[in-house]
C-alpha cells in the first residue's frame, strides 16, 4: 500500500472498457463499481465572446460546477479588439446504470472507446470522474489512480491520459497498465497467452514476465455487442419482430407464442435513433446472456437443431422458444464469415477470423522457445467469454489447430470474477509492496512530463 503524506491510502483501480467500466480500491476482491460504459449527453450551442481571430477550443470544467463544459472566456482586458460572439456546443452528460437509461428528449447515447482507443476524451474525463466522486466517494487528489489500456495503446494516447491524472484530477501518483498483462496477474500469471473477447473487441497477446509482447497483438473489432446486434437483426429478419424497450411501453397484454406484442406506446418525441438502439441492446442482453451457447464442437446444424428449446419473454411480451438460433447467432465469435447475419459498415471489407484464430496467430507471432509456456497458461477474459460452452469450445479449436501443443486454459471460474479478471489483475499489482516505486509521482511528472508514462509503465 503506498504511503502518501504519512498516511497509507488505498489506491484506485479503474477499468474503462466499451462497455463496461469497473473502479474500485486495490486490495479488494471486487471492484465497488460497476456501470456501463456509454453515457448520455445533450449538446446544446452557446454563444462565447473571442477576441482572437483563431477561436478557441472549449476546455473541461474542474468538475464541481455540474456537467456543462466550461467555456475559455476571452479576456477583453489583454486586447483592444471588440470581442466576436461565436457559437460553441457544450454537452450535458448523463452517466451511470439510471441515468444514461433515462429518456429524455434529445439525449444521444454513445461509449468513450473506438476499437479500444479513447476516442471521446471529454466522456472518458467524465466517467472516470464518476467513478472517483460519485461511486467511490473519494476524493481523486487522496488517491494514487491505476487505469487500464488497450495492448495497442499509442504513445499520444498515454501522455494525454497522464496528463489527465495529474492536470484534471490532480493524483498524487498515477500509472497505466495494458489490459492483457492486468488479465494474466488476475489469474495469477506473469507469462501467459491472454484472450480477452470483451463488448467491442476481440484479442490476443502473449504476456511475458509482466510485459506484452507488442508483435503477438492479434485483434479484431467483434465483441458481444456484435453478437446482440445480429440477434436483433436476426429477429427482424426471421420473426419480423421489432424489440420495444421497456421506456416506450405504456401498457402491454399478453400474446401467444411468436405473436405481434400487443403493446400501447408512449411514442416519445425527441427520442434519438442511438438511445433508441443503445436500449434495444440493453434489452437483448438478457436473452443473449440467458440463452445463447458455443457448441462444444465445430458448428453442425443437426446438433444446434437438437439441443433443448429455451423459452424467452422479451419487454414488449414477444416470447419464442428458441432453438438454433440461441447456438448459430454466437457462432459469429468462431466462425464469423459465415454466421454474420448482417455486416456492419464499420467492418465492410474488414477480413475477421475465429477468436481461436487469434490465439493461434498470436501464438504462432511469439518466439519459438516462449510458445510452450504460453500454451500451458493461455488465459481466458472478458464478459462474452461466458457463453457455456465457450472454454470447451476454445480447447477443441486450439487442439485442432495446434498439433501435438500441451495447451491449458484459464479462466476464472464465476462469470463475476471473468467479467473483472483485468480489474482484479489491477488491484493486485496495485496493492503489491514492491508495486510503490513503479507509481509516477506527481513530482516526477512535473520534472520529465508527460514523456514519464513511456520509460516508467
Ligand atoms: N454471461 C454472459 N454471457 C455472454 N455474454 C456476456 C455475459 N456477460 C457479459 N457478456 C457480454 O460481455 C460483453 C462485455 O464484456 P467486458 O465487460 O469484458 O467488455 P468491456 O471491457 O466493456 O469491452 P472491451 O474489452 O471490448 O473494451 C458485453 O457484450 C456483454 O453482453
Ligand atoms: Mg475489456
Amino acid at each position: 500500500m503506498p504511503t502518501y503524506g504519512g498516511d497509507d491510502v488505498n489506491a484506485l483501480v479503474i477499468d474503462i472498457g466499451s462497455t463496461w467500466t469497473r473502479a474500485g480500491f486495490a486490495g479488494e476482491d471486487l471492484p465497488k463499481a460497476y456501470f456501463p460504459s456509454h453515457a448520455g449527453y445533450i449538446e446544446s450551442e452557446i454563444e462565447v465572446a473571442e477576441t482572437s481571430d483563431e477561436p478557441k477550443e472549449p476546455t473541461a470544467t474542474n468538475g464541481d460546477t455540474g456537467s456543462d463544459k466550461d467555456v475559455e472566456m476571452a479576456d477583453e482586458a489583454q486586447t483592444d479588439k471588440q470581442p466576436v460572439m461565436r457559437k460553441k456546443k457544450t454537452r450535458k452528460y448523463y452517466v451511470g446504470d439510471t441515468e444514461s437509461a433515462a429518456w429524455r428528449a434529445g439525449m444521444e447515447v454513445s461509449g468513450p472507446l473506438k476499437q479500444g482507443l479513447v476516442e471521446d476524451w471529454d466522456m472518458y474525463e467524465r466517467i472516470w470522474e464518476y467513478a472517483v466522486k460519485t461511486r467511490l466517494h473519494v476524493k481523486s487528489e487522496e488517491h494514487p489512480v491505476m487505469v487500464s489500456e488497450a495492448a495497442w495503446n499509442t504513445s499520444a494516447h498515454r501522455a494525454k491520459l497522464v496528463e489527465m491524472a495529474f492536470e484534471r484530477f490532480s493524483c498524487p501518483a498515477f500509472y497505466v497498465c495494458k489490459t492483457p498483462v492486468l488479465a494474466a496477474f488476475g489469474t495469477g500469471k506473469h507469462t501467459g497467452l491472454v484472450l480477452d473477447v470483451g463488448g467491442d473487441m476481440a484479442s490476443a497477446c502473449a504476456v511475458s514476465e509482466g510485459f506484452c509482447l507488442t508483435k503477438t497483438i492479434c485483434k479484431q473489432e467483434l465483441g458481444g455487442e456484435l453478437v446482440s446486434q445480429q440477434i436483433l437483426e436476426k429477429l427482424k429478419q426471421e420473426n419480423s419482430y421489432e424489440l420495444t424497450p421497456l421506456f416506450d411501453i405504456k401498457s402491454k397484454a399478453p400474446v401467444d407464442i411468436l405473436q405481434k406484442p400487443a403493446i400501447l406506446r408512449y411514442g416519445r418525441q425527441g427520442t434519438t435513433e442511438s438511445y433508441l438502439q443503445d436500449m434495444r441492446l440493453r434489452a437483448v442482453q438478457e436473452f443473449k446472456e440467458s440463452t445463447c451457447e458455443i457448441l462444444e464442437r465445430p458448428y453442425d446444424e443437426g446438433v444446434a437443431a437438437g439441443r433443448p428449446l429455451k423459452p424467452f419473454e422479451f419487454p414488449d411480451g414477444f416470447n419464442m422458444s428458441t432453438g438454433s438460433l440461441r447456438y448459430s447467432v454466437p457462432e459469429i465469435l468462431f466462425n464469423p464469415e459465415k454466421f454474420m447475419v448482417s455486416r456492419p459498415k464499420s467492418l465492410e471489407g474488414v477480413p475477421l477470423v475465429g477468436v481461436h484464430d487469434l490465439v493461434i496467430n498470436s501464438a504462432t507471432a511469439s518466439d519459438v522457445d516462449l510458445r510452450p509456456q504460453l500454451l500451458s497458461n493461455m488465459v481466458l477474459a472478458g464478459g462474452s467469454t461466458l457463453f457455456p460452452g465457450f472454454v470447451d469450445r476454445m480447447t477443441v479449436m486450439l487442439q485442432n489447430g495446434i498439433p501435438g501443443g500441451r495447451i491449458k486454459l484459464h479462466a476464472p471460474s464465476t462469470n463475476t470474477e471473468r467479467k473483472v479478471t483485468a480489474w482484479l489483475g489491477g488491484s493486485i499489482l496495485a496493492s503489491l509492496g514492491t508495486f510503490h516505486q513503479l507509481w509516477i509521482s506527481r513530482a516526477e511528472y512535473e520534472e520529465h512530463g508527460a514523456a514519464i508514462v513511456d520509460k516508467k509503465c
